[in-house]
């Protein structure tokens, strides 16, 4: 099961944020993957908007700092994991406590530690094409991630 959705402009980009807002809630895990500049933070950054994170408060990458906590309307967690070296150092960062609990959690490349993640949730695979157009390709896993994969899949039915 899969959706591919283009993102030609980043205001397709803010959309498919917007409808994800609609439907995250505490507890829920999205995993953003895929090739590099494609627009992994920008998403996450048009989720924290709609989720009603302040625009005083910047939304950039935890390249270094790996956990940013954002106040959205529901706390939201946005994670980079793309310098963890191990599993091990996963746990440090205390994120099971978030996820399935309080938080929306948002890991950037996260792939290589789903099954430390809990393996539940929406997979989000930022990707250019042959044409070097973007496109997200949603992957739901277990039963959050179909929930949230059936409202994005309603949604793009609604607004084409
Ligand atoms: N349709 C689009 N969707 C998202 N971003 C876009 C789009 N078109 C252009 N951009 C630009 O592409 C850049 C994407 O950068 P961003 O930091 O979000 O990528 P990333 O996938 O998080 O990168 P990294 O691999 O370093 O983590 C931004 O500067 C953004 O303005
Ligand atoms: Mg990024």
């Amino acid at each position: 099961m899969s959706l591919n959705i283009p993102l030609i402009t980043r205001r397709h980009t803010r959309r498919l944020g917007q409808a994800l807002a609609e439907v995250l809630s505490p507890g829920d895990l999205v995993v953003l993957e895929g090739d590099l500049g494609a627009g992994k933070t920008f998403l996450v950054r048009a989720i924290a908007r709609a989720m009603g994170v302040p625009t005083e408060i910047a939304v950039t990458s935890p390249t270094f700092e790996l956990v940013h906590e954002l106040p959205g309307k529901v706390p939201i967690v946005h994670v980079d994991l793309y310098r963890l070296q191990s599993p091990e150092m996963l746990i440090e960062l205390g994120l099971n406590e978030r996820i399935g609990a309080d938080a929306v959690v948002l890991v950037e490349w996260g792939e290589r530690f789903s099954l430390e993640l809990g393996d539940e949730g929406l997979w989000v695979y930022l990707l250019f094409d042959s044409n070097g157009d973007r496109l997200a390709k949603l992957v739901p896993r277990k039963a959050r991630g179909e929930r949230i994969f059936c409202h994005i899949v309603a949604r793009m039915d609604r607004t084409g």
